[in-house]
Formats: structure tokens, C-alpha cells, sequence
């Protein structure tokens, strides 16, 4: 009798999954006046699409696909996956609502859930008035000239240097060395910690209770933590599946060590020097709440070093691919010279080629290639609807939409039919039109460390050019790109820096 219940429930449900998506949500568009997106449909269930996804990526072929996708005739689809119908856009004016004009009609769907064990009610994972006063707490921080604190990134290249002197001129594996490297200056930044983990010197550091943990222990919990993380987000709607007891552990020592941070920044009074900077430190002088400040501090630290170390490596590819290492060297050795001391937010930014070189780099492969908003409520937009896209946009309430910053970097009606090429030349006197470059995202939830990215990133390439004379390296068949959070390169980027 069950059996029979559960196969007319399942048969039920198969008739509504096709005919919900063919006429039901196409006379509910047309009703309001707008139209559906393309439909490209994957009946049952979009099961098969499901497996036709998980096939692609576990094939390393996203950037394939999404360059198909940018170069394809429609900029908005929607499509299925696993029992959930999923909006795709490359369109710069759905984009421009979702993030902007129609902002407050779009949440993060379960981002909260997903990341609470490690992040709690940060701002990356907060929605509403909550992310509101969180935003408002922490741009006055990001506007401090500390943020770009050159002298501590020195301290950190110049163990990078040794690491690649280490490498006697044979090629290393610069991605692994920029993920410690990237690791290494957030915690500097945000908690005040030299874990020098480049140099490979044992640290160890006071947790709360008085119990001393070494760096590689600190370090294996936030691998652990960060990395169930990124399970937990691949789950999508059965996140919950991946709650495992070495996460929670992972997490308990993260905790415990950033409390213990906060306990002492308590203790001062006032921010006294440079030296002695900690965006915790800076954070305790406008709030006593210590789970506020620790949420808020590892949600900067989610956020930030992943995002920083894939840009970083992507330049190094991009240079050695395209050979473009010397004439780099030239404009900084003309702009800027070969003196490490007039290395400064100023001449970076006057120095035009190397930022041209990071714009390019953040255009072809943007460090946050996908992104997603749910819809809070029926909402109809100006434009993506219909086969041309054109007509009005009809999303029901609770439907994903995923926007693809790559697509959209990649499109050629934007950029030309060179989009796919990576030529930092092309942005001399380039006017990029509104909502149509975005790798920091855009609108009200526009990333807060845009500044410290660029920054830092522009020093470490800087610094390296002015060190090395040439980066040798494969060319792009080489590669393959890992999409998750961010972009990583598999199999790395494997490199030759050459002094002469
Ligand atoms: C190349 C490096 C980086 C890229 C490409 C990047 C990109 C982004 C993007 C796309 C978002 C929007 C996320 C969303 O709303 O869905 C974001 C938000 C954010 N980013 Fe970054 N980011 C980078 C580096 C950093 C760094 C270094 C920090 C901190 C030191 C940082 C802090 C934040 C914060 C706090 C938010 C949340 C803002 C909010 O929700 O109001 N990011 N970032």
C-alpha cells in the first residue's frame, strides 16, 4: 500500500516538474506582465542536468562551459538542477537590480547556514538590518591608512624571496607559496600575528584558557574549518548533511584562539602604534561585544585571503603565458625603479601597466567567478525576459539566481572578440560601461576590501618584478580551473623566476 502511495506521489510530482515550468510559470510571468527566461529544462528533476554538472566539474571543464555560456545567444536562462529551477544571468541590467536598484527584493539564500559554524552573524554571512549595522561598524576601518600597511607585506615578501631563492632557479609551485602568503598577512592584519609560516619556523600561540597551540595546529583548523565549509556550500539545500565532529573541532580551537586576541586588545586602552595594529585591536575601541568582534574578524578572514591568493596567482600565469613578465618589468623600472622603499600606495597607483596587468587579470578569470541572490518575493525586472531578453523578468519568491561575473567579463558584446584574450593593453583609455566589469561585486554589499586586495596584490607583483627579471612558465593548455568559491589552478602554477 506504501509502495503504491509513494509511486503516485512520485508520478504526481513528475507531471507537476514538467508542467510547472512549460505553462504554469510562463502564465504567471504573463499575467504580470513579463516573460519567463530561455527554459533550458532537464526533466525529471533536473536530475540529469544534476549529473551533467557534477560531471563538469569534477572534469575540471567550468571554464569551458561558462565561456560557452557567455558567447551564447542569451544572456538569462533558467535551468534545473537536483529539484531546483536556477536562474542564470550575464545580462549588466538584471545584474544592476539585483545588486542595486532592486537590492532590498534579494537575499543570500542559505549562505547564513552554510558558513555559521565558523563565521556566526559576520557580515558576509548577515542579511537585513543586522548586515546593515555590521557595514556601517566596519567601512570606517577600511578607510585607515593602516589597512595598507606596506611595511608588514614586506616583511611577508621578503620571506617569499627566500622561499623562491630556495627554489635555485628551478620552477615552483607559486600558488601553493601565495595561499600561505595571502594566510599569512590576514592574520598579521586582522589579528596581529606574524605567523611567518613561508619561513617554516614553528609558532606558537596563547588560546583561551591559558592552553599554547602551535601555528601548524592553528593553521590545520582553519584548513579543516574553511574546507567543510566549502563542502557545506557545494551541498547547496543539504548543507546540513555536512556537520562532522572534526569540523566543530576545527572551528572550537579557531574560536579560541581569535578570543584570546580579543581578551588581549582589551586590556589596552588605546591603539598605540603601527607595530601594534590589529583590525581586532581597532575593532575593540567601538565595541565590547567579543562574539560580534570574533564573527566579524573571521568573516573579513573567509572573505579576504582566498580571494587575494587566486588573484595573485592568476597574474603569475597570465605574465608567464603570455610572456608579458619583461615589459612589466620595464614600466615599473621606469614608474617606480628598483628601490624597494618607493614602493607606495602612490606609485603603484601611478605605475598604469601593472594596474592594467590586475584589471586584465580580474576580467578574464574574475576570483569570484559566480555568484547568488534569492529572491524574497515575487519580483518582476525591467529586462531579461523572453527569448531575446528583452522583455520584463518574471522571478517567482524563493527562486536562486545565480549572475556570472565571468560570462559577464567574457561577453563579446562588451568587450569584443578578443574578449577570451588576455590583453592588459586594452584598458589605455578604456571606458568600461556601468555593471559590465564587477569582480568586487557592486551596489550597497560592494566588497569592503577592494582596497587591501589591490593593494596588496599590486605590491607583491611590484616587488617580484623589480626582484626577478623574467617569470617563465607553460602556456595556457597547461591549465585547468578549479570553481568553487574562488578560482584555483590546477595543477597549480608552476614557474620559473630568473635573475640575471
Ligand atoms: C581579489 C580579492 C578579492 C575579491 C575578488 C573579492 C570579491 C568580493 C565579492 C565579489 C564580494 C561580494 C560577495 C557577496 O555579496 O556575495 C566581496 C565581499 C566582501 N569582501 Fe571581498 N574580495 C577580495 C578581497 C577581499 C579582502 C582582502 C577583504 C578583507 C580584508 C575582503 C572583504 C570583504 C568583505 C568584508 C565582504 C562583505 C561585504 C558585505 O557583504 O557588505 N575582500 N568580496
Amino acid at each position: 500500500m506504501i509502495g503504491i502511495v509513494l509511486l503516485l506521489a512520485l508520478v504526481v510530482a513528475m507531471i507537476y516538474d514538467y508542467i510547472y515550468p512549460r505553462y504554469l510559470y510562463p502564465y504567471r510571468a504573463r499575467k504580470l506582465g513579463a516573460e519567463p527566461p530561455t527554459e533550458h529544462l532537464s526533466w525529471p528533476f533536473g536530475i540529469p542536468a544534476g549529473f551533467g554538472f557534477l560531471k563538469e566539474a569534477r572534469q575540471l571543464r567550468q571554464m569551458e562551459t561558462s565561456l560557452e555560456f557567455s558567447h551564447g545567444p542569451t544572456k538569462t536562462v533558467v535551468s534545473q538542477a537536483f529539484g531546483s529551477h536556477i536562474i542564470v544571468t550575464r545580462d549588466p541590467e538584471v545584474i544592476k537590480a539585483m545588486l542595486s536598484t532592486q537590492f532590498a527584493d534579494f537575499g543570500l539564500a542559505n549562505r547564513y547556514k552554510v558558513l555559521y559554524p565558523l563565521l556566526g552573524d559576520g557580515i558576509f554571512t548577515s542579511d537585513g538590518p543586522h548586515w546593515k549595522s555590521s557595514r556601517t561598524l566596519l567601512r570606517p576601518l577600511f578607510m585607515r591608512e593602516r589597512v595598507s600597511n606596506l611595511k608588514m607585506m614586506e616583511h611577508h615578501v621578503q620571506s617569499l624571496f627566500k622561499v623562491i631563492d630556495g627554489w635555485n632557479g628551478q620552477p615552483g609551485n607559486v600558488q601553493t607559496q601565495f595561499r600561505l602568503l595571502t594566510r599569512d598577512t590576514a592574520l598579521h592584519f586582522l589579528f596581529g600575528v606574524d605567523m611567518d609560516s613561508l619561513a617554516g619556523v614553528e609558532q606558537y600561540f596563547e588560546i583561551r584558557g591559558g592552553e599554547k597551540i602551535s601555528g601548524t595546529e592553528l593553521t590545520d583548523a582553519i584548513r579543516v574549518a574553511a574546507g567543510w565549509l566549502g563542502v557545506r556550500a557545494k551541498l547547496m539545500q543539504l548543507y546540513w548533511l555536512a556537520s562532522p565532529p572534526q569540523m566543530w573541532k576545527a572551528v572550537k580551537i579557531c574560536h579560541a584562539f581569535v578570543d584570546k586576541v580579543i581578551e588581549t586588545a582589551k586590556t589596552k586602552d588605546k591603539l598605540e602604534d603601527d607595530a601594534e595594529y590589529s583590525f581586532v585591536a581597532d575593532l575593540c575601541q567601538y565595541t565590547s561585544d567579543s562574539k560580534l568582534i570574533r564573527d566579524q574578524a573571521f568573516s573579513i578572514f573567509v572573505a579576504g585571503f582566498g580571494t587575494t591568493s587566486s588573484l595573485m596567482s592568476h597574474l603569475c600565469m597570465h605574465l608567464a603565458a603570455t610572456k608579458r613578465w619583461k615589459k612589466l618589468r620595464e614600466h615599473v623600472l621606469h614608474d617606480i625603479g628598483t628601490d624597494p622603499s618607493a614602493v607606495t600606495f602612490e606609485t603603484l597607483k601611478s605605475c598604469k601597466y601593472l594596474q592594467w596587468c590586475i584589471n586584465e587579470s580580474l576580467r578574464m578569470h574574475p576570483n569570484v567567478p559566480l555568484n547568488l541572490r534569492r529572491a524574497r518575493r515575487d519580483i518582476v525586472l525591467p529586462t531579461g525576459g523572453g527569448v531575446d531578453g528583452k522583455s520584463p523578468l518574471f522571478i517567482p519568491k524563493g527562486r536562486d539566481i545565480v549572475y556570472h561575473v565571468l560570462a559577464l567579463h567574457h561577453d563579446f558584446d562588451i568587450w569584443g572578440k578578443d574578449a577570451d584574450e588576455y590583453i592588459p593593453e586594452r584598458w589605455d583609455n578604456l571606458k568600461v560601461p556601468s555593471w559590465c566589469y564587477i569582480p568586487f561585486n557592486g551596489g550597497p554589499r560592494v566588497c569592503l576590501g577592494q582596497q587591501f586586495a589591490l593593494t596588496e596584490a599590486a605590491y607583491v607583483l611590484c616587488r617580484l618584478v623589480q626582484e626577478y627579471d623574467d617569470l617563465i612558465g607553460p602556456g595556457y593548455d597547461a591549465y585547468k580551473f578549479r570553481f568553487s568559491l574562488t578560482i584555483a589552478i590546477e595543477p597549480g602554477v608552476t614557474v620559473k623566476f630568473v635573475r640575471s
